[in-house]
């Protein structure tokens, strides 16, 4: 059987736990979990008991997250991490270009070299803010077609939303296994350790690291108790725990470089935990996709199913949305998304089919970036057809685009800039944009 085969089998029928936020518990061995403490004198069946902390411990209720992980060694015995080659990888401050105002697009990335595992096919982008400040993001792609294999990967700047486009992940967490399908999004907090199988050859997708607040569910005002993404489907993992003693090689990603250490044993050894600071997965079909039922476009923060709140109201400093399969009904309405120019920076991808605002050149795998008050919009395909279409309803059904929002400029990394798959021709399908108007 192949190591995707086997990572097939072991992902049927997983099971997981239900809620975005929720204070979740779970152990796979019964008893392991301490009852009415957190830190037992002597933590059940001879576990270390550990608390992983995703906030300050001070920060408000609504904010605060930490997991109590019950472990067979705690995460501390481990050796001195030393600096390993950062691969594809890049961290924030992004200063190896110069920020670029033109509108940017890229096909897919070329086929990763044979024996490519997700962290060593981890390749920016480009992104803004700090880590070090714990501020901004940063875009990622992965391709790869082999299995992580005697080694994990953790991230301590930020939060991972990984979007599959092609082929299935089996994460191996800390908290235990998850599956992500294309059309579904897993994301792993801050420092939480993993390891990823392929359910397919070969897995291609995106990546968005994002280094400020956790994401959270966009509140929902007028619209009520329910829509866009809703909390129960957010599913969380059961505690499931490796008992391997041999060498296992730690990499974490910190302020921007990857550091490594070889353990003698998996750290991914927790047997029960419990807490809010957890992985989960998302399915983007279960998206709500709410819209106009009169007339006009709404903005797409409609289509928002996860934000990272700043310090200033209703600006994030990363939204991700999707525009999932939907009814565009809107009478006398130019019904694709309408030409403008937004102080936030878009960057969207393409995980299936086709983008409604680009008849064109947008592929799955591959994305586009307009960059702070970059003017776009339909293409001139899509502004003829949609300004002489028939108004009847109409299902948009034809693809699944994302997109990442963020509050800052992207600065492209130097390998982004000079790849080789960048469209040169972009500009171009703006072009032929005719005058109408003749006083
Ligand atoms: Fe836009």
């Amino acid at each position: 059987m192949s190591s995707s085969e086997q990572a097939r089998k072991t992902a049927e029928g997983l099971a997981y736990l239900s809620g975005f936020g929720n204070e979740h518990s779970s152990e796979a061995v019964p008893g392991a979990l301490p009852v009415g403490r957190n830190s037992p004198q002597r933590a059940p069946l001879g576990l270390y008991a550990e608390q992983l902390s995703g906030s300050a411990f001070t920060e408000p209720r609504t904010a605060n997250r930490r997991s109590w992980l019950y472990r067979i060694r705690p995460s501390a015995a481990h050796p001195r991490f030393t600096r390993i080659d950062n691969g594809g990888l890049r961290g924030a401050p992004f200063t190896e270009t110069v920020p670029d105002p033109n509108r940017l697009r890229w096909d897919p990335r070329p086929e990763p070299a044979a024996g490519t595992d997700f962290l060593d096919g981890l390749w920016t982008l480009g992104g803004n803010g700090d880590a070090t400040q714990r501020t901004g993001m940063a875009i990622h792609l992965y391709a790869a077609d082999t299995a992580m294999t005697d080694r994990v990967f953790s991230d301590a700047d930020g939060e991972l939303l990984i979007v599959p486009e092609d082929g299935g992940l089996l994460l191996h967490t800390e908290f235990g296994l998850l599956r992500a399908e294309p059309g579904e999004v897993a994301l792993i907090p801050r420092g939480v350790r993993f390891r990823v199988d392929l359910l397919d050859e070969t897995a291609r997708g995106y990546v968005c690291e994002n280094y400020g607040a956790p994401f959270t569910l966009p509140d929902l005002g007028p619209i009520g108790a329910n829509g866009l993404a809703n909390a129960r489907d957010f599913l969380a993992p059961v505690a499931a725990y490796e008992d391997v003693e041999r060498p296992v090689r730690a990499v974490n990603k910190f302020c921007g470089n990857l550091w490594a250490a070889t353990l003698d044993h998996s750290p991914l050894d927790v047997v029960a935990w419990h807490g809010n600071h957890v992985p989960y997965v998302y399915d983007l079909r279960r998206f709500n996709v709410l819209g106009s039922i009169s007339y006009d476009h709404p903005d797409p923060s409609i289509f928002t199913v996860l934000t990272s709140p700043s310090d200033t109201p209703g600006l994030a400093g990363v939204d991700f949305v999707v525009f999932a399969p939907r009814w565009l009904v809107g009478e006398d309405t130019f019904r694709p998304p309408y030409f403008h120019r937004n102080v936030m920076s878009e960057y969207m991808g393409l995980i299936e089919g086709a983008y409604d605002a680009k008849a064109e050149g947008f592929v799955p795998g591959g994305g586009s970036l307009h960059n702070m008050m970059s003017a776009h919009g339909p293409d001139r395909d899509t502004f003829e057809k949609a300004s002489a279409a028939e108004l009847a309803p109409q299902k948009v059904d034809d693809g699944l685009a994302f997109m990442f929002e963020t509050r800052w400029p992207v600065t492209l990394t130097a390998q982004a800039e000079a790849a080789e798959h960048v469209q040169d021709d972009y500009d171009d399908v703006w072009q032929g944009l005719e005058r109408h108007f003749r006083p």
